[in-house]
């Protein structure tokens, strides 16, 4: 199909699915949404360590990674907020055409940016998941302190002092990891991804 802009789709002569079934896995993208120091990243790393310890090839792409590389040109504006979950989904839906379980954990704080994502990636392989810790939680912790730099005035446009988090209409799953232990969320997400790819490659 030709387009106005000059540019043509180059067909694939094979079909994602042939990757897949190499790797023997479906591939999926779990997108983690959150306050900042609300757990994503910790149930990310743990998921991705479980997976490959069951042999599934995932990847994680987090929100503090991508931006020292792919996203290193926005900062926390609306509009480089909606650029950089673009540019991920982008990637994720990719590394899902490409056989990978994908694991994106960004604050992601809009809604729309986030319809995006899974429109995107295919609403079928997407799944959204709110770590739902609240803001008082995550500001006690203050991992990185971040919060602290924020209600100074150092810090503008943060996520939950000075810019908006939209919690989501219908998310897949909720975790609150100040209720519910690391584990127990990873343990909640690998079962999903083994039953998502049971009827695809039926587990022995
Ligand atoms: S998102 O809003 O665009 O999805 P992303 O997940 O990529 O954010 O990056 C969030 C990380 O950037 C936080 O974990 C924090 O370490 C850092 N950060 C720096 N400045 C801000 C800010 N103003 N708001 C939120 N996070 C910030």
């Amino acid at each position: 199909m030709k387009k106005e802009n000059n540019l043509v789709w180059q067909k694939s002569l094979v079909i994602p699915e042939q990757r897949a079934r190499i790797l023997r896995q479906k591939p999926i993208t779990l997108w983690l949404t959150g306050l900042s120091g609300s757990g994503k990243s910790t149930i990310a790393f743990e998921l991705e360590k479980e997976l490959l310890s069951q042999n599934k090839l995932a990847f994680v792409l987090d929100g503090d990674n991508l931006r020292h590389g792919l996203c290193k040109d926005l900062g926390f504006t609306g509009t480089d907020r909606s650029e950089n979950i673009r540019r991920v989904a982008e990637v994720s839906r990719l590394m899902n055409d490409s056989g990978l379980i994908v694991i994106s954990a960004f604050i992601s704080p809009l809604q729309k940016d986030r319809d995006l994502a899974r429109e995107i990636i295919k609403p079928s392989r997407f799944r959204e998941v709110y770590i739902s810790t609240s803001l008082e939680v995550c500001e006690k912790r203050d991992v990185k302190g971040l919060y602290k730099k924020a209600r100074e005035g150092v810090l503008d446009n943060f996520t939950g002092i000075s810019s908006p988090y939209e919690k989501p209409v219908s998310p897949d799953f909720i975790f609150d990891t100040s209720a519910i232990s690391i584990s127990e969320c990873t343990k909640k997400l690998l079962e999903h991804i083994n039953m998502h790819s049971k009827d695809f490659w039926p587990i022995n």
